[in-house]
């Protein structure tokens, strides 16, 4: 799948795409369908809530589950990365952000690479998120807000966030994102399960607790430029994956062997 030039442009604009319905619900109910026995897990990787005990987190889906190695290379997150960055990108982190109904906690506001430079020793401000929401994401469950244009202002001033939630976050300093938010505004990423969401490093988000009765999962796939690695390995493996390997997309339809036949055609 590759971006139009008005995307990319869009991209580089508000540092953020929200790309409707690029996957199908068969495919979304198959990469859900893998999610109970991963939850159920007991793995550091899983990251539990302080308060409900729910699965917060659970990351490096991709060594723990053959999806998720065929997703993290799949053409429509993969190839719009190759074509914004025009370099090969290893795998950094692989997730499924859950936010359970009724109980899903916040995520600060933050921009990825505070966490990325201060705890890995990334350099550069390369690495892209690609998302797929698993869930119908509105404004009730706790979807992702985006500060557009802020990944093109100066460094956001960052500290380590390690009491609000179940996981260390480096977040940033709130009369930063009022003077952000108070001139460009806010948006919020909501859409219909499938939907993609692409953002750069840089770019101011969080999202509010989910306080509706409806789950909101959402895929998270971290690819940086092998030119761009960590330079700190301290973190876990599953936070900031050390294997390199360049990633090669595979076929549009390399999900199909994961898809349940329609119940009409095994009748
Ligand atoms: C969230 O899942 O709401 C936050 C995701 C992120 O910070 O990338
Ligand atoms: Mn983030």
């Amino acid at each position: 799948m590759r971006l139009s030039q008005q995307q990319l442009r869009d991209l580089g604009t508000d540092g953020f795409l929200i790309l409707p319905e690029r996957f199908s619900p068969a495919e979304v109910a198959a990469i859900r369908g893998r999610l109970p026995r991963l939850f159920a897990q007991d793995s550091e990787a899983n990251v539990i809530e302080r308060h409900s005990g729910e699965v917060r987190t659970a990351m490096g889906l991709h060594l723990r589950d053959e999806l998720f190695a065929d997703l993290v290379r799949h053409p429509r997150l993969v190839e719009p990365a190759l074509q914004v960055l025009q370099e090969p990108v290893y795998v950094q982190q692989v997730k499924v952000n859950v936010k359970a109904a009724f109980s899903g906690e916040v995520w600060q506001w933050h921009s990825d690479f505070a966490t990325h430079h201060q705890e890995d020793g990334v350099m550069r401000p390369l690495a892209l998120n690609l998302h797929i929401l698993l869930d119908e994401v509105s404004e009730f469950n706790g979807p992702l807000y985006f500060l557009p244009g802020s990944h093109r202002d100066d460094e956001h001033p960052a500290w380590l966030d390690d009491e609000t939630t179940s996981y260390p976050l480096w977040v940033t300093d709130l009369d930063r994102v009022s003077e952000i938010a108070n001139k460009r505004g806010m948006v919020s990423a909501t859409g219909r399960p499938g939907t993609v969401l692409i953002f750069h490093d840089t770019l101011l988000h969080g999202s509010p607790n989910n306080m509706s009765p409806w789950d909101r999962a959402i895929f998270s796939l971290i690819v940086n430029p092998v030119s761009n690695a960590f330079t700190a390995p301290t973190r876990p493996d599953h936070k900031h994956h050390r294997d390199l390997a360049a990633v090669e997309p595979l076929a549009d339809d390399c999900l199909a062997g994961y898809v349940a036949a329609p119940a009409a055609l095994s009748a």
